[in-house]
């Protein structure tokens, strides 16, 4: 595997969990492949979770880690070919990129749908820039459009507290007063149907996502009937593919809350995190036993270690 932008890089996806475990296990073991290797990791948008967790798990391999918030420490980049460069960006992407490659052996690169140009998004067009010009392995740390590292880890923990062959797993849109990507309800419903779960999509009409990431899955558009019987219930905000970027709605009636679990057959609560408390979730619901979010974003941890491990063996 040279690059990481969704699960169709990995070689075997049940290989990939398996040895996510066994780095969950024993994460100092193979310190030996990061020796005198660096990453550097591109934040052109905010983070806690993926900045620290990738760090921390480049750590454990042994790699050196820089970090770079575009935006805020670096010239502001431009991206569009063929520009007068005249207006507020002194830096060009297509030197940075690989001036910051001769500098690394690995990147991280996280770069968030703008909702400027829905093509530009769907073409991954800042990911794809850092993959042609970079000259070495690329990662994505949130994409336009997908989110691999998480969903990863949201795989690894339901593998962990399932307690059966092929849970049921509801993803569900929920109410949030900005207007948010689709990259993580993209990366998930892909990277579920990836394997033999039972898993159902909800969300109020008009949220429909990319048939690309949907392939035949039908979605059920009410909630309570989705919930019923769910042994996770996969939370998540998304605004519209189809009105592209538009908030249709901020019904409360989709928030997650006791009531709403109690449907469930004593399900999980999952949420990649930051949730805004009492828009997508009760408080009640997340600090309740239900919650697995801090074990989810624990396992970003050795999702990454997994991916760069990878890397450098390859
Ligand atoms: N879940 C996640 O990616 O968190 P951050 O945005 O804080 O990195």
């Amino acid at each position: 595997m040279r690059h990481f932008t969704s699960v169709y890089d990995l070689p075997n996806l049940s290989e990939a969990i398996k040895s996510a475990l066994e780095i969950k296990n024993n994460p100092y073991g193979f310190q030996h492949l990061g020796k005198n290797k660096t990453i550097i990791l591109i934040f052109f948008n905010a983070s806690l979770r993926t900045r620290l967790s990738t760090q921390k798990a480049a750590m454990n391999l042994g790699m050196n880690t820089m970090i770079l918030n575009v935006n805020q420490d670096g010239w502001r980049m431009e991206s569009e070919m063929g520009v007068i460069m005249d207006g507020d960006k002194p830096e060009h992407m297509r030197e940075a990129i690989p001036v910051i490659g001769r500098f690394c052996d690995i990147i991280g690169v996280r770069a968030f749908a703008d909702f400027e140009s829905k093509e530009d998004d769907y073409t991954e067009k800042i990911l794809n820039q850092f993959i042609d010009y970079s000259g070495v392995p690329v990662i994505s740390m949130e994409a336009a459009t997908r989110h691999p590292l998480q969903s990863f880890a949201d795989h690894l923990t339901i593998e962990e507290y399932k307690t059966k062959a092929r849970p049921k797993v509801v993803m569900t849109w929920a109410p949030h007063p900005k207007s948010l990507p689709q990259a993580v309800p993209n990366s998930f419903v892909e990277w579920m149907r990836q394997t033999d779960y039972d898993l159902v999509v909800t969300h109020p009409q008009g949220y429909e996502l990319d048939k690309k990431f949907m392939g035949d899955l039908v979605v059920e558009y009410d909630q309570n009937k989705a919930l019923e019987g769910a042994d996770f219930v996969y939370a998540k905000n998304w605004s519209s593919y189809t009105q592209y970027g538009e908030i249709l709605s901020k019904d409360r009636s989709w928030t997650i809350t006791s009531d709403k679990m109690s449907l469930t057959n004593n399900a999980k609560f999952m949420h990649c995190l930051p949730v805004r408390r009492n828009m997508i979730v009760t408080d009640e619901v997340l600090d309740g036993p239900a919650s697995i979010v801090v074990d989810e974003a624990e396992n970003r941890v050795y999702s990454a270690q997994t991916i760069l491990k990878m890397i450098l063996e390859g």
